[in-house]
């Protein structure tokens, strides 16, 4: 809701309250859901700022930066006007949040005519609060704009707990955290995609609770905190300034990407609230609620080296279990049997995939599947026929030795040409083959920057612009396909691409242990309905950790599960226990992929606990990750459960179960005795020890 009495207005959430003052450009207050008053008068002038720009008596990090059209950077924007809009303004060529309307803009005008407007929606179901800022050239000249943040919020006080989430390729999203009490820190990505290394995702952490950050943007992003005089910690958040220089020019508007916020008053609340923001107001489209299929990947099972029997044989053996959807990974086209070539030739490889796209496609739908395939749209290959006939379509500096990576090299897309090449050919794929679902990977970060007539300091930012028509294109176009977005795993792990990809493939790590800490880190600002996540061989191809079949099904059961090996080489043991998993997920699916996730994080135990939206029934897989001899007792407190529903707990495996109501199974300690599994982590050479407990309201 947001309400205006003069220049003071309340936007107001289910359990939020945000306060400005207009005419001052100020933040009165921020934090938990006020009564109803408007007396907020005596907080005025506490310096908190809705943008900055510098040049003035503002000396800390700004969120606005021009070369104004009288030759100085210095702008000094004044309050012009305030507007309550019905419907939220579209950002042109970005993604946003949707399914809220109304939206306060604000204006503030310089004296060269350039003018800044600023937009607040408010989604009070979430308790979010999107924000987004644009620049108006009302000047006589062109305006350079070297930052424009999407976000400004100045928090009161310099003792925050500033918690990111980091990694590298295969360990994406780990949680940091440290305190910021003075000083500038900055979490941000300069390769032209989200990465792997620092999510977008942030959170600034009191005693009064939390405050949670994100952008919904796939490049290069960055969040400044800079906490210091004059006693307060300033939040940034937007574009990254690094290489940016943008021209704008007069009569025309530069559109910030849209930043999200919320605060709540502990971690898990926060999650809660952005993991209901992201199903109901990023994820969009056909597959927005409904129930993701069980699928085989044939990636970690064949990598390159597959035919169609062999692509015939794992989808047969996967049938059995009771999979859903196989997946053609990379390597079916052009002469692709390793990673150095054919990136580009988006036409069937006849060897491999024994007829093409379209005859296998029937093949595996006779066997009672589905069939998605793979691309990687954004790439070239030098050794390609598409190179060979464009080698202009690269992004490479002329005369330069490019950078390759993975042995690529990157599509220009921010040339419309190369953009509506990349439509024409995807569609045909997509067409061709019929395929129900698409795995988009982007497997490189960006370098060599450069498009003939693109001025360097616009690179990055019209590339994205450009990848953004294309994959809306191509979607609009398949309304009923499942995209999932995929970039080397977790690259491009953002709300902006999950404004277009229902899920994204969370990991290229499989390894169950290691999936613990990246699901748990992912699921802060993010839901399990859009995180793949595999059973994969063991020992694992990524750190040979062994798991047994029972711990790799218990962590994917986090995500939305997958298979990712060869089906073929199971024994007959292990597909019984596969088809069983398949039957138990299938049964818990809703739940599972739709329910209230919670992380469980004690000091010998973490996992997660699912639990149904009426409270009536939860999953909970507990890890013991570490086991030493003479351990002291692990317990556990369970989560989100209904304090005063009495529940059946059984194991999965059968090897116990008993009652106990909600109150105490959240606040008592659970003691776990058996839950270390001697023999099983003996004979997976020390791995995991995991279990699952299904919990139902007792019936009457
Ligand atoms: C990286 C992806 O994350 C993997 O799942 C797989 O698709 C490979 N690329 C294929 O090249």
């Amino acid at each position: 809701m947001i309400k205006r009495r003069e220049q003071m207005i309340r936007l107001d959430t289910q359990n939020t309250t945000l306060v400005i003052k207009a005419d001052t450009a100020e933040y009165l207050y921020y934090g938990k859901r006020l009564g109803n008053g408007f007396e907020f008068g005596a907080y005025a002038g506490g310096g908190k700022k809705l943008f900055s720009a510098p040049g003035k008596d503002d000396y800390t990090e700004y969120s606005i930066l021009f070369e104004n059209a009288d030759g100085g950077f210095v702008a000094d924007f004044t309050f012009s006007k305030v507007r309550i809009l019905p419907e939220k303004p579209e950002i042109p060529g970005l993604p946003s949040s949707y399914g809220e309307g109304k939206t306060l803009e604000l204006k503030y005008v310089d004296t060269t005519r350039a003018a800044l407007y600023l937009y607040y929606t408010v989604f009070e179901d979430s308790d979010v609060i999107a924000v987004s800022a644009r620049l108006f050239n009302g000047t006589k000249k062109d305006l350079r704009i070297r930052r424009f943040m999407s976000l400004q919020m100045d928090l009161p006080g310099t003792e925050y707990n500033i918690v990111t989430f980091e990694g590298a390729w295969a360990r994406e999203r780990n949680k940091v955290s440290r305190e910021i009490s003075s000083g500038i820190f900055v979490n941000d990505s300069k390769r032209g995609m989200s990465s792997h290394a620092r999510n977008p995702f942030i959170m600034a952490e009191d005693e009064r609770g939390v405050y949670g950050f994100n952008l919904v943007y796939s490049g290069n992003h960055k969040e400044t905190i800079e906490a210091g005089d004059p006693g307060r910690t300033r939040v940034l958040t937007g574009i990254n300034d690094f290489m940016f220089d943008w021209t704008l020019p007069v009569g025309e508007t530069f559109c910030s990407p849209e930043a999200v916020m919320c605060f709540a008053p502990d971690e898990d609340t926060l999650s809660t609230r952005f993991h209901f923001f992201v199903s109901e107001h990023i994820v969009r489209g056909k597959w927005k609620k409904k129930e993701r299929p069980v699928l085989v990947n044939n990636w970690e099972g064949t990598y390159f080296d597959f035919n169609e029997e062999k692509l015939l044989a794992i989808a047969e053996a996967a049938k059995k279990t009771g999979v859903e959807l196989f997946v053609l990974d990379d390597g079916w086209f052009g002469k692709r049997d390793s990673d150095t070539c054919s990136l580009g030739d988006w036409y069937d490889n006849l060897e491999k995939t024994g007829g093409g796209l379209a005859s296998l496609g029937e093949k595996i739908r006779a066997l009672g599947l589905s069939f998605g395939i793979w691309v990687e749209p954004e790439m070239i290959s030098e050794d390609s026929d598409l190179y060979r006939a464009h080698p202009n379509f690269a992004m490479k500096i002329p005369g330069r030795t490019p950078t390759r990576m993975r042995n690529q090299l990157m599509l220009n897309m921010a040339d419309e040409r190369v953009q509506n090449y990349v439509v024409r050919v995807i569609s045909d794929v997509i067409a061709r083959s019929g395929a129900e679902y698409v795995k988009w990977d982007f497997n490189r970060s960006m370098t060599d920057c450069y498009g003939k007539g693109i001025f360097p300091g616009e690179y990055f930012h019209r590339y994205m612009l450009g990848y953004y028509r294309v994959v809306s294109k191509i979607m609009k176009k398949f309304p009923s396909v499942l995209f999932e977005g995929c970039a080397g795993g977790g690259g491009r792990f953002d709300l902006g691409n999950l404004c277009y990809f229902a899920q994204y493939w969370t990991s290229d790590d499989t390894d169950a242990r290691m999936r613990i800490d990246i699901q748990a880190g992912s699921s802060y600002g993010y839901p399990q309905t859009v995180m793949g996540a595999h059973v994969s061989a063991s020992p694992n191809h990524q750190t040979g950790n062994s798991n047994s079949l029972d711990a790799r099904f218990n962590v994917a059961c986090g995500g939305l599960l997958g298979y990712e090996l060869d089906m073929t080489k199971f024994t007959p043991q292990e597909m019984e226990e596969v088809a069983q998993q398949i039957e138990f997920y299938k049964e818990n699916r809703k739940l599972l992929q739709f329910g209230d996730q919670y992380r469980i994080d004690e000091k010998f135990v973490k996992g997660f606990i699912t639990v149904s939206k009426d409270k009536s029934m939860a999953i909970a897989v507990l890890n013991q990750t570490v086991a030493y001899p003479a351990m002291p007792l692990v317990t556990v407190r369970l989560k989100g459960l209904s304090e005063t529903t009495v529940y059946d707990v059984t194991r999965r495996d059968g090897k116990g179960s008993f009652t106990a109501e909600g109150d105490l199974l959240m606040n008592g300690d659970l003691p776990l005795p058996d839950l270390f599994d001697r023999e099983t982590v003996f004979r997976n050479s020390g791995g995991l020890s995991s279990c699952m407990y299904i919990l139902k309201k007792r019936k009457n």
